[in-house]
Order: C-alpha cells, then structure tokens, then sequence
C-alpha cells in the first residue's frame, strides 16, 4: 500500500497523505448515513445546560459514549439558556465513538484492507480499532480545536495510537482544514487526559511543555477522499470553520492489542468487550 518513499516521510514528518484513498461515493454514503443518525437523534436525551448536575450529565454523556454512537452539540450552537440555536443537523459538532463498530455502513468504511495493510506497513502486530468520531465542522459555527497530540487522549504503553483522519469533502483554508507540524511526533507526549478516579469527570496530567508555535505548522489541504494518518504524538489543529461549507471528516484510532491500556483512559467500554480487529469487525 505504502511505498518506502511514503514509509519514511511518516516516519520523518510523523504524518502521511493519501489522495483518493476513498471514493467520493464512499465518502457520499458515510455523509448520508451521518445525517440519518442525526435526523434520528432527539436532543432531548442529552442536556446542554452548563450548570455543575447538568455539566456532571454531560461528563457521563462522553465518558459512557466509548461502545455507543453518540451526537455531541457544537458550542456555539448553544445559547446562554441551553437552547439550541440553529437546526439540529446544523448543530452537531460530531458523532462519536463507536460507529466503527456499531453501525454497518461505518463499520464497511472502517475494515478496509488497505487500511489493515497500512497497519501492518507501520509495524503494527495485532492492531485494534479504539475509536471512530465523525466530525461535522459546521459552517460559521465549526469551532477551533487547539494544538493537541492524539495520545494525550488515547494513551497505551507503549505509546501506539496512531489516527486515520479521511477528508470526506475539500478541506480547504477557508473551511477549516488540518494543520500540523512536520516532525513534531519526535517532541515528547505532552499531557495525558485522565478519568478522575471517582469516574466524574477528566483532568490532565502534565509531562512536557513543548511551547508549540503556529509558525512551526503547515495547512493539510486535502481533496474529499484522502487520507491523512498520523502518529499519536503529531502535533495537530484546526481552526474554527467561518465559512459557508461544511468541512465533513471521519476520524479512526488504532492501537496496538499487545500494548497495555490504562484504566485511567477516559474511553472504557461499557460493555466489557475488548478493542475490535478488523477481522472481528468484518465478521460482525
Ligand atoms: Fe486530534
């Protein structure tokens, strides 16, 4: 799937970028299925109030969300009175994190064998599917996602986490594309994000100050079907979507099966089942 020039600009650069990896057909059909699990979405099975009980339901919203499909509300979408602004399917973050597992037609997207090839490609020995997010970047409202490395999130020792990140449609400056900083996986992980022990809420552990600097990020411009995967300790960003399009993606996480899994990871499976292959998965 990769060639060696591919290979060693990911392991230079810490990033990879695969045009036309999906068809626009396929990046059509996840689009659809995405809205139909909006549309099917009642906003009232989740608060969006921001006092302390409401802040602690929407803790567990996220924290429970780990085997599910959940709809998570962009900010701004929300007014101070925890009314909902805009139309519903205009005011969706993003979905997340299991539809890889739990939903056919992401499930399909999701175990395609050149993905498992890459793994296999990036020295992966038994490689699990952790987490799916479908990310809607909405226009005007699509809010900014500050400088992050994935394994902060996503953390195993040893370190393993690396993202698949597939522009479902043009990712472009106006509408909020990717940004990353080319070799910047070499910087040490710089914080991990952890489920308080009382599993009400998350706080972060601090490992690193890498003083990241914009000026040290370049745009990740991509047509709708590409691929950009990257190390967990890519650093990556994206601003707020001002414009008037959509800037649609799916995100993946795989890590590696023989790695340990803290507890302390904010995504636990609720419903005691290990991380899936892909063979499990494709047998599902
Ligand atoms: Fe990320």
């Amino acid at each position: 799937m990769l060639d060696s020039t591919q290979l060693n600009n990911y392991r230079e650069n810490g990033y990879c970028v695969i045009e036309n990896f999906k068809t626009l057909q396929q990046c059509q059909q996840l689009q659809t299925r995405a809205g139909k699990i909006v549309e099917e979405f009642s906003a009232d099975d989740i608060s969006v109030f921001s006092t302390s009980e409401q802040q602690r339901n929407a803790d567990d919203y996220f924290l429970s969300s780990g085997d599910k499909i959940r709809c998570f509300f962009e900010q701004e979408a929300i007014g101070d009175s925890g009314e909902i602004k805009v139309e519903k399917s205009r005011a969706i973050n993003k979905l997340g994190h299991a539809m890889h597992q739990q939903d056919a037609v992401f499930r399909q997207f999701s175990t395609d064998s050149k993905l498992e090839q890459i793994c296999q490609q990036l020295g992966f020995v038994d490689p699990r599917l952790l987490q799916s997010m479908y990310i809607f970047k909405q226009p005007r409202i699509g809010g900014e996602v500050n400088i992050h490395q994935d394994s902060t999130f996503l953390y195993t020792e040893p370190m393993s986490c690396v993202g698949f990140w597939f522009a479902l449609e043009d990712a472009t400056l106006e509408n909020g594309c990717l940004w990353g900083m080319p070799g910047g996986h070499k910087t040490p992980l710089e914080k991990i994000m952890k489920r308080r022990d009382n599993d009400i809420g998350i706080e972060f552990t601090q490992l690193a100050d890498n003083h990241y600097s914009e000026s040290d990020f370049v745009p990740l411009q991509v047509s709708a079907g590409s691929l950009i995967f990257f190390d967990g300790r890519f650093p990556h960003f994206s601003h707020a979507n001002r414009s008037a399009k959509t800037r649609h993606a799916y995100t993946l996480h795989v890590i590696e099966g023989s790695a340990e899994y803290p507890r302390s990871n904010w995504l636990q499976r609720e419903d005691q089942q290990s991380f899936p292959s892909f063979e499990q998965l494709r047998a599902m």
